[in-house]
């Protein structure tokens, strides 16, 4: 029996309509759907705030004139929300290389071990990700990269959310390192001998890598005969080149190009006195120009492009560009992750204390590419701490001044035992296995845990609870400005120093104190920031800043980074 519907229920019946219209137009059409499943570091982070906490006794000074590095213990969720305090666009290279998520209970999420039983598997590990490398992002400076290590269990879930995140364009390459070239023991049907490596600018429009050439097969790519016999000009490669590029599947590409006589100028149009180029071999085979259009010009410009005559026939040559050099195969045979990763430990430690480092000559290598010599390189699973030592190692080499963060978590005293051992070692030198004494490195390093202030809700966060993230805040903001070490606490303020600044916190409302603070700061006659408590923002800026004394607010400005990455 049919029932007409009152007015009203029509209306209410279009509104729900609507709603699922714009549902069903919102709904994700392609990309990676999973099922977040709440994690315990993150829900912690709806009502305390992460700080750091130094561990005094293990710091290591070997240059009192040099920056430390950082070697951060605790959960990385945490490491990386305080780095969002701290480092903000500041790193330019991330390397990580997370937990593979092979079904071996050898991860943890929100403190349960996630094996092959677990049905949420891959949506926690996805959470995981997700969780981690949004706030990554904010670290990398504008020409930053991140490398993510990753094998065939999560590649393609990885690659998704990478895509999602840092976004498809900023994708540079997807790389296969060869790191164990005899192949896995008891594989079926394929034995993996390779892993991979997804790596993603922040900006692809300026993101750059190094010219160098990491190994010897990349060098034979400009020894290779072409069809003629000769060998190509080092670092140009002809016009004509490519196989599939011949006239009759692409015709639009078959045009001169007009050379003046002394082979110095070009034009795409046709000159008085220029010597029209086809794109022809020299058997005689019609082919396209590889390059063509205004990408031409914008390389005849740039001094990209030259002429040659060679026989009677001229050939025009293009510059290679210098990231063309970099193919996506490494299988260097130093890649090896047990000779070079394992066994380095093994020395380093005199036993093998963990299971799957990456090999240090791997880490080096995208250090040469990716780094300038004083960049900052950060790895939030940073396990046994190879790319704290390959950035030490690089340094040396090349006399350089890169920083490394670390961060790991302390499963099985990893952290103590592990991470901060080998990296001690290293600096300071060591025996090795066979009791012969290694130099070493040299370089800081500051140990700091995350510790959490309880501040009950975020979003509105009492008095008290600030008056409390001032008192803890100090160590953070000493990271923040690079002055690391504590010389004054007391109930009314802490002063740090280090590399040739000083950071000074004033913790009260009260400021009765205040001008005798910066009355004993303005004698240091040095580089000043004073971090003063306030309600707000901006409250003090012009009342105190003085020609050596920048005035920053506390706690506003941490609770507004906290606020903003719970909103992620
Ligand atoms: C595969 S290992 C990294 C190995 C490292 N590339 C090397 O060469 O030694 C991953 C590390 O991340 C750590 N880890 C896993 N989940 C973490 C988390 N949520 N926070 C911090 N560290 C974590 C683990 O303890 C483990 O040591």
């Amino acid at each position: 029996m049919s029932q007409t519907n009152s007015p009203k229920e029509l209306l209410a019946q279009i509104k729900d309509l609507e709603v699922k219209i714009k549902q069903l137009k919102d709904h994700k059409k392609y990309g990676l759907v999973w099922e977040q499943k709440p994690e315990d570091v993150v829900l912690k982070c709806e009502e305390n705030i992460p700080v750091l906490k130094e561990v005094k006794n293990r710091k290591i000074v070997t240059d009192n004139l040099e920056l430390s590095n950082l070697l951060i213990e605790g959960d990385n969720y945490h490491a990386l929300s305080v780095l969002n305090y701290t480092h903000k666009e500041k790193i330019d290279v991330i390397y990580i290389d997370p937990p593979y998520n092979t079904g071996a209970t050898d991860w943890k999420y929100s403190n349960d071990y996630v094996d092959s039983n677990d049905q949420w598997r891959h949506s926690k590990w996805i959470s995981l990700m997700r969780n981690r490398l949004k706030l990554a992002r904010n670290l990398l400076s504008e020409r930053g990269v991140i490398y993510c290590a990753i094998d065939h269990y999560e590649l393609f879930g990885l690659g998704l959310l990478c895509d999602e995140i840092f976004g498809e364009n900023n994708r540079l390459g997807v790389i296969t390192v060869v790191h164990k070239p005899e192949g896995r023991q008891f594989a079926n049907f394929f034995s993996p001998s390779n892993e991979f490596m997804l790596v993603y600018a922040k900006n692809k429009s300026v993101a750059e890598l190094n010219q160098v050439i990491l190994d010897e097969e990349q060098k034979d790519r400009f020894n290779e005969k072409d069809e003629k016999g000769s060998f190509y000009l080092k670092n140009f490669i002809r016009l004509t080149d490519g196989k599939y590029s011949l006239r009759e599947s692409s015709p639009e590409g078959f045009y001169p190009i007009y050379v003046s006589e002394d082979l110095s100028e070009f034009s795409l149009e046709k000159i008085k006195g220029y010597i029209a180029v086809f794109p022809i071999t020299d058997r005689n085979v019609e082919r396209t120009w590889k390059t063509f259009g205004d990408t031409f010009i914008e390389k005849v410009k740039g001094g990209n492009i030259i002429a040659k005559n060679e026989n009677g026939k001229i050939n025009i040559y293009e510059k290679l560009r210098e990231d063309q050099v970099i193919k996506t195969h490494w299988s260097r045979k130093e890649y090896h992750a047990y000779h070079f990763g394992t066994k380095i430990i093994e020395d380093i430690l005199g036993v093998k204390k963990f299971d799957f480092p990456k090999s240090l000559n791997l880490i080096i290598d995208i250090l040469k590419l990716s780094t300038k010599r004083d960049s900052v390189v950060l790895d939030f699973f940073a396990g046994s701490g190879t790319t704290g030592h390959a950035v030490l190692e690089l340094n040396k080499q090349d006399n350089g001044n890169r920083k490394f963060i670390l961060s790991t978590n302390n499963e099985n005293k990893i952290c103590e035992d592990v991470t901060y051992e080998r990296v001690k070692r290293v600096i300071n030198g060591y025996k090795n296995k066979k009791g012969e004494k290694v130099e070493g490195l040299g370089g800081n390093l500051s140990y700091y845990k995350t510790d959490l202030v309880n501040t009950e809700k975020l979003h509105v966060v009492s008095d008290e609870a600030r008056i409390k993230v001032t008192y803890q805040a100090g160590e953070m903001i000493a990271v923040r400005e690079d002055t690391l070490n504590e010389t004054e606490k007391n109930e009314w303020w802490q002063i740090f120093t280090g590399n040739g600044k000083i950071t000074a916190i004033y913790f009260k409302e009260n400021k009765e104190r205040l001008r005798e603070l910066i009355a004993v700061l303005e004698k240091k006659n040095t580089n000043i920031v004073l971090y003063i408590f306030g309600w707000g923002k901006n409250e003090y800026r012009n009342e105190y800043s003085t020609k050596h004394i920048k005035i920053e607010d506390i706690p506003e400005p941490i609770l507004e980074v906290y606020k903003e990455i719970n909103r992620l």
